[in-house]
């Protein structure tokens, strides 16, 4: 056995060199790790020993891709390109053999070996356009010469990867390995060396280009099918114009083609957006300050009270995930009503495929129902999900002092209400926590985790990874009304209803926060969450134009009108009646309105998000930046291509963004728009949240 260097080494074995690569995570192609095997493949081919070569990883997985860490630094030799180069030329024949993720730069290696075998369970993808990016070697070339055209854009377009099965009937792997890969990819290079002649090369291989459909068919219908999907993203595009490139120029003009581009999306903005949010997303998951000693509670039985579009939702993912459920309500008609959205809910997703028909029965069989909350005594954890009223979370979490078993978790779905006054309604508040889920809790990714004053690291260790578990995307973030996401989206709710007053029609307004990349505007989502929400119809007194809509029936969606009309199909329309009482509100209050720039509505409507997203951090509430960015990107639609508010006040600059409230302040004599110490601090240093 030879070191190749500390992340890859050379074993030559029976006639094989097996270059091992060794570089834990993930086997990303860091320097090391393409020095490694550039060197290996030099020495193999030197060896006069060596018939064949085998390429393969040690560890959890095969080669995930180039490391996303070293893309903001200077490139050092030997680049990607240059291995790639030499394995494709080797005059040995080469397989890689592959287990666990093939992704990225991992798959596109193993593109320029002359054959790939897998274990059954391996799975193979170019994620690349998740990062905003493209696959920039070769593997949009290459994709399409092995899988075809269609199977190819499906890959780029989607990011999502396939299956070994899937991967054997489209000719990406000549074999499914048995249960020793290194073994069988050892025979199977000596078989194939032994054999000698020439070793296929998927960049000389044209039959796959095409297909009894028209490529031209091909590339208008996925842009079609994909068009809404990837709304304001350039990646998508870019992939498919590179495998336009393969199908219609010979090999080495596509790769030109592909590498300039690779080289267009990696310099731009929402590139760096995407690649800054992978690593936000996963140190959310961390949670600075916990010994790592510290115990995690097993949840093996879960309940949720109350039936409703929430607890139904949030009863969803636990089945999702093969984790039985019992529902409280409170009667039976609320208790049939709940479970039969339940069953309607995993009905339709069959219904489109996404089921199978047998799946609906088995996850629907692991939620129960209950009219009292002594059914979840030996539940390991409890979620409240009732309307938002203190009085009633605090009778519900009192009786749960009493029925439920002494490690159980007590949780709150609140949205806003103080964690602490709830928990102290326990004796045992560091048993008590916030999980609180987004509607629809069974679709939405986001899981906001609040931690109270009293919550135990354990209850937190534990919800953090029962998080993972149900496949939510958890940030921990401290008790302060609308805690982290609420909090902000208030901000930005308070000047959309200025601006609307001070003269921008309310379909200006969504329009400007749409093109920006929300999947709606402030308004639109006003009238779907329902006007009604927290307004008091025995006390309405006309103050607001919230109140006035409220009180004339348009409280949103649910009413055919709101702040827009809506048709059967749940179209807006803009309103006259609307406008006007707007106007008239204006009049009433002293406001005189105006013609409003878009610029004004989006620097309006953002910046204070930011502001107080600053002040969040100030305070604690939220751990790092990237953690509130992450709340918004999976809770409220933020486009992932900006990163998030934070890292959108970053790539704006925070010495702009503090110039900017300043001159908002100064203009309206509003205190609202003061910067936070914390904001000015960093502006003034010239740093970065
Ligand atoms: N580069 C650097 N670090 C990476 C990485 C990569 N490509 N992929 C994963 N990591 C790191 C993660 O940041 C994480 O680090 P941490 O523990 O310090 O937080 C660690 O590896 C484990 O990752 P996950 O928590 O995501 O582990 P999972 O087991 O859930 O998932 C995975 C593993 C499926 C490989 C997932 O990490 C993943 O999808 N990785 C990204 C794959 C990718 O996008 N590849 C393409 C890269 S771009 C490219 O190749 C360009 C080329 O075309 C030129």
């Amino acid at each position: 056995m030879v070191a190749v260097n500390n992340k890859v080494r050379l074993d030559i074995e029976q006639g094989v060199a097996v270059i091992s690569i060794d570089s834990p995570p993930v086997n990303a192609l860091s320097h090391a790790v393409r020095e490694g095997i550039y060197n290996g493949v030099n020495q193999a081919l030197a060896d006069d020993s060596v018939g064949g070569i085998v390429v393969l990883c040690e560890g959890r997985t095969f080669i995930a891709g180039a490391d996303i860490s070293e893309f903001g630094s200077a490139p050092k030799e030997p680049h990607l390109h240059t291995i790639l180069e030499a394995l494709d030329q080797s005059t040995k024949p080469v397989v890689a053999a592959i287990h666990g993720t093939a992704l990225g730069g991992g798959l596109e290696t193993a593109l320029c070996c002359n054959y790939r075998i897998a274990s059954a369970n391996a799975k193979f993808g170019l994620p690349e356009v998740h990062l905003g990016l493209l696959p920039g070697a070769g593997g949009t070339q290459r994709l399409p010469r092995i899988v075809g055209v269609e199977k190819a854009l499906s890959m780029v377009t989607s990011g999502a990867p396939i299956g070994a099965e899937d991967a054997l009937k489209t000719g990406l792997i000549d074999l499914m390995a048995g249960e020793d890969l290194r073994a069988n990819a050892i025979d199977f290079i000596r078989d194939k060396a032994a054999i000698g002649g020439d070793h296929p090369r998927v960049r000389d291989n044209q039959e796959k280009l095409s297909s009894s459909v028209p490529n031209e068919e091909i590339f208008a219908g996925v842009r079609k099918m994909i068009a809404r999907k990837t709304r304001g993203f350039l990646a998508p595009e870019y992939n498919i114009q590179c495998i336009e490139a393969a199908v219609s120029k010979p090999f080495d003009e596509g790769m030109k083609t592909e590498g300039k581009l690779f080289m267009e999306l990696m310099s731009g903005a929402q590139s760096k957006a995407q690649q800054y949010f992978f690593f936000a997303e996963r140190q959310a998951s961390k949670v600075d300050g916990i010994d790592k000693t510290t115990p995690e509670l097993q949840i093996a039985k879960v309940g949720v009270i109350g039936g409703g579009l929430m607890g139904g939702g949030i009863a969803m993912n636990m089945a999702n995930v093969g984790i039985p459920v019992t529902i409280v309500e409170t009667n039976q008609t609320a208790l049939d009503r709940g479970l039969g959205t339940i069953r309607k809910n995993y009905e339709n997703t069959a219904s489109k495929g996404r089921l199978r028909l047998e799946d609906v029965e088995t996850r629907c069989n692991l939620i129960n129902g209950a009219l009292d909350v002594d059914a979840l005594a030996d539940c390991d954890l409890i979620i409240e999900a009732v309307f938002e009223n203190m009085a009633v979370k605090k009778d519900i979490f009192s009786r749960l002092d009493v029925v439920a078993k002494p490690t159980a978790i007590l949780a709150s779905n609140t949205s806003a209400l103080d964690l602490n006054e709830i928990a102290q309604a326990t004796s045992r508040p560091e048993s008590v926590i916030g999980l609180h889920f987004f509607s629809p809790a069974n679709v939405m990714k986001l899981l906001e985790i609040v931690r109270g004053d009293k919550t135990s690291d354990s209850v937190i260790k534990t919800c953090m990874a029962f998080a993972k578990k149900i496949k939510k995307v958890a940030t921990l973030v401290g008790v302060c009304p609308g805690f982290v996401g609420n909090r902000i989206l208030f901000m930005r709710q308070h000047q959309a209803n200025l601006v609307a007053l001070e003269g921008a029609p309310v379909s200006q307004v969504d329009k400007v926060l749409f093109d920006f990349g929300f999947p709606m505007g402030a308004f639109q989502m006003a009238d779907l969450a329902g006007l009604d929400l927290g307004w008091d119809k025995d006390n309405s007194n006309s103050e607001t134009v919230k109140d006035r809509l409220c009180e004339m029936g348009r409280c949103g969606q649910k009413t055919r009108s709101g702040f827009y009309d809506y048709d059967d199909s749940r179209r807006p329309a803009p309103s006259a009646v609307v406008a006007d009482l707007i106007a008239d509100h204006a009049q009433k209050t002293g406001v005189i309105q105006r013609q409003i720039s878009d610029q004004e509505i989006l620097d309006r409507c953002i910046l204070p998000m930011v502001n107080e997203g600053a002040k969040i951090l100030e305070e604690g509430i939220a751990m790092r930046a990237s953690d509130i960015d992450v709340v918004y990107v999976y809770g409220y639609g933020w486009p992932i291509y900006r990163g998030g508010p934070m890292h959108y006040a970053n790539s704006l600059g925070l010495s702009e963004v503090v110039a900017k409230l300043r001159a908002y302040q100064q203009q309206t004599g509003d205190d609202f728009w003061e910067p936070s110490p914390l904001l000015v601090s960093l502006a003034e240093q010239g740093g970065q949240f």
